[in-house]
């Protein structure tokens, strides 16, 4: 397929309201699973101090799943894993109560890929750095928790098929000068320059090498755009956004903004989705969808990306109007 033809297969749909509401709107706007697609859900922004906000998410996960006889082939899990202190680091009880328990192995059995998000770039306490326990964790190979690196690259290769579904580049969106780091501020830091330059040539080399997948996605925890409180990202539409777009990129995901969005933008390749609601305290949408969508909506939930060789589809699974 011709990279022309498979951009036009990027779409979204829309369900709102849909599961813990158990809403009769967001059923009739949703179509039904593909049994014959890959399915990924995604959240991010999850691992909040209490499970307030992440519980209903998860149950809703949960809930979805069971009600369209569905087995996830992965979760997406888009940065800012843990919120407040990790203390314990890779042995903390909270892997089991917020991560494995939360979004159980009988229901979601496939790999968990990870990235880093911002609150994972603290130290909690002091002694306690998040970005190695969380890599740390995956290393012992003993859980879904998929983290091999700061950036790294996986294929979605559904079963009997010849060649990948999904190429995905995981990238580390933490930029030097984010945070106010320094002998001010102990606890925030952030890649170095020099970390940043590396992941750029990485990038470069990765988004040049040829792939046979049908679709190439980018994952990093901080909004390329944003019609949140967070709004844009400038280190990103500086250094990544002309590359998604020089290369095609199908789909841009980020968390970050406590939200759900889906932008697009005409001639653009790439299609922004944002899915920052797992639980954490949500935020206001400053730029209305109206003026730059097609959705965005201050709501908890979560994004069921379905994939065949002929579509990619992003629909956003919100479970409380708040
Ligand atoms: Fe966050
Ligand atoms: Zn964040």
């Amino acid at each position: 397929m011709s990279n022309l033809t498979r951009r036009s297969f990027v779409r979204q749909t829309v369900a709102f309201s849909a599961v813990a509401a158990a809403g009769g709107l967001a059923r009739a706007l949703a179509p039904a699973p593909d049994p014959k697609a890959t399915h990924i859900l995604m959240i991010g922004d999850w691992g909040w101090t209490d499970a307030d906000g992440q519980r209903p998410v998860a149950d809703a996960m949960a809930a979805y799943t069971k009600q369209n006889a569905l087995k996830p082939d992965a979760l997406f899990l888009l940065g800012d894993s843990w919120y407040g202190d990790l203390s314990g680091g890779a042995d903390s009880p909270r892997w089991q109560s917020q991560f494995e328990q939360m979004y159980p192995a009988s229901l979601f059995p496939g790999p968990a890929y990870s990235i880093m998000g911002n609150h994972d770039y603290q130290r909690m306490p002091h002694s306690v750095n998040k970005v190695e326990a969380e890599l740390a964790y995956a290393k012992r190979g003993q859980s879904r928790w998929t983290q091999p690196g700061l950036w790294y690259t996986f294929d979605h290769t559904p079963a009997g098929a010849k060649d990948p579904l999904l190429h995905v580049i995981a990238l580390d969106s933490n930029a030097p000068g984010s945070r106010v780091i320094g002998a001010l501020d102990p606890v925030n830091f952030t890649l170095t320059a020099n970390q940043w330059e590396q992941q750029l040539q990485w990038l470069d080399l990765e988004l040049a090498k040829p792939t046979r997948a049908t679709f190439r996605i980018v994952m990093g925890h901080h909004p390329i755009f944003s019609n949140g409180r967070h709004g844009d990202t400038a280190a990103l539409v500086r250094d990544w956004e002309p590359r998604l777009s020089a290369h095609g990129v199908h789909a841009y995901l980020a968390g970050h903004d406590h939200d759900l969005q889906h932008l697009e933008f005409a001639g653009h390749p790439t299609s922004f989705v944002c899915s920052g609601a797992g639980g954490a305290d949500l935020y206001e949408i400053r730029i209305p969808e109206s003026q730059r969508g097609p959705f965005a909506h201050r709501v908890y939930g979560f994004t069921h990306l379905e994939a065949t060789p002929a579509k990619l589809i992003a629909m956003k699974k919100a479970t409380v109007r708040a």
